[in-house]
């Protein structure tokens, strides 16, 4: 089958850029068929654009102005997210928690990308904070997962794990550089897997 995504980001977007990548090299049996970004100017967005896909920028200022609730921005984007039918949704970096109101809608298809591994280093910053724990050698090494998202900000039970090493000599820019590239390929993979068993 060919899966139709949704990808949500929040800012550069390497993540959806592995997605896109993939589809192009035919590595990847899937469309994206819309990229979501809260962020005006999240580089996703031109990565987006570049590769002829269709984005909806859907910032949650005006609803917070007109005092209006956080699970009215989220149905709404539900709303125009459910447009699209995607088979999955995946956060690429979405860094905005997302409530029952959005998830209820589409169970089980709504999945997260998180640099670190379960249970580890939820929320922001978590690339910096595994290396200052590594510092101090509270860890002796990190990782990256994919969950399925539930309204807690990154928990919901893992789909796929990777370990990703840290070494003595990495400054913060190595390390980061190392998860991002397991992250992309992490994402490939459990992408092809969720596909293919959709459409077994
Ligand atoms: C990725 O490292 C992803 O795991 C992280 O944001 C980055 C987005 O990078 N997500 C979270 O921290 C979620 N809590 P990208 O925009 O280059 O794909």
């Amino acid at each position: 089958m060919t899966a139709r995504l949704v990808v949500m980001i929040s800012g550069n977007g390497s993540n959806l850029q592995a997605i896109l990548d993939a589809i192009a090299n035919k590595t990847l049996p899937a469309e994206v068929v819309l990229v979501v970004s809260n962020r005006k100017n999240a580089y996703g967005l031109e990565r987006a654009r570049n590769a002829g896909v269709k984005t909806l920028y859907f910032p949650l200022k005006p609803y917070t102005d007109d005092e209006k609730s956080r699970e009215q921005y989220d149905a709404d984007l539900a709303e125009r997210i459910a447009v699209y039918a995607p088979t999955f949704i995946v956060l690429a970096g979405w860094m905005h928690i997302l409530s029952a109101a959005f998830l209820d809608k589409f169970p089980r298809q709504v999945i997260n990308l998180h640099p670190a591994l379960p249970g580890e280093f939820a929320g922001m910053y978590a690339i910096e904070r595994a290396y200052d724990a590594y510092q101090e050698r509270k860890i002796a090494f990190s990782g990256c997962m994919i969950h399925y998202v539930i309204p807690e900000v990154d928990a919901g039970a893992a789909i796929a794990t990777a370990e990703v090493p840290i070494l003595d000599s990495d400054s913060l820019e190595d390390f980061e550089k190392r998860m991002h590239a397991t992250e992309h390929q992490l994402l490939i993979y459990t992408l092809r897997s969720l596909i293919s068993r959709k459409g077994g």
